[in-house]
């Protein structure tokens, strides 16, 4: 993949606002170099602070999973584009999906699908008029994921594996429910360390709460890296 371990780390800024936000980033200083920005910030002026953080330097993920008429999508994504976000999640709807690659065409935003939720099971998908289980419509998704020219999944690192053989090497796996030795796995249910998520195939980590709710954010970035360093 040619990347640097340091820039394998998206540090998630779960947090309620632009100033703890701010806080966090200055703690965090040179450790790390890829935010994910989501709905909890980005309702809360997270926008302009996402193109002060560009600005900045550092690389940007929106994590806004958008799905709607192809048409608002399209629109959605060309004006994320021009923020100079460098991921952005949509739904991965065949129609949203298109959408999606379409509206950022000519800018250098990646676009990742989020193949089933994944706080669904198989009761959930029947309860939603689906006749599949949660492998068979991540493994279906992912296929049509590839075949539309969308850059990459978001997955658990336990379904990396099996993900990659379907989308090959050209797409990135970006995959959340890292969970360093020694920290509280929170409401994450299948969680696993930073160096097997690697090993599993995963190309970046998103990390929220074990590096927010350290007693210092730095060092637990630091050490997600070297994780990171060794497994690659
Ligand atoms: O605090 P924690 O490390 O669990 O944060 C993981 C981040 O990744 C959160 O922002 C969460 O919303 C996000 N995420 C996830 N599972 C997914 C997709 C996104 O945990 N399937």
């Amino acid at each position: 993949m040619g990347l640097d371990a340091r820039e394998r780390l998206i540090v998630a800024l779960d947090l309620p606002s632009v100033d703890a936000a701010e806080k966090m980033v200055a703690r965090l200083g040179e450790s790390v170099l890829f935010y994910k920005i989501g709905y909890q910030l980005v309702f809360a002026g997270g926008l302009p602070f996402a193109a002060g953080l560009i600005a900045a330097g550092k690389q940007v993920f929106l994590d806004l999973k958008l799905h709607d008429i192809g048409n608002t999508v399209e629109k959605g994504v060309e004006s994320v584009a021009q923020l100079g976000a460098t991921f952005l999640t949509v739904h991965g709807y065949p129609q949203t999906m298109k959408a999606a690659v379409k509206g950022k065409r000519g800018s250098r935003l990646r676009i990742l699908a989020v193949t089933v939720l994944t706080s669904y099971d198989d009761s959930d998908l029947a309860a939603a008029g689906y006749e599949m289980s949660v492998p068979e419509l991540a493994a279906a998704r992912a296929a049509q994921a590839r075949d539309t020219g969308i850059d990459g999944l978001v997955c658990s690192a336990e379904e990396a594996t099996n993900l990659r053989k379907i989308i090959g090497a050209g797409m990135v796996l970006v995959t959340p429910g890292i969970r360093p030795m020694g920290s509280a796995s929170g409401d994450q249910k299948r969680v696993m360390g930073p160096a097997r998520a690697i090993r599993c195939g995963a190309d970046y980590l998103v990390v929220g709460r074990p590096v927010l709710e350290a007693a210092d954010p730095k060092k637990a970035a630091d050490a997600i890296v070297s994780e990171i360093e060794q497994a690659s």
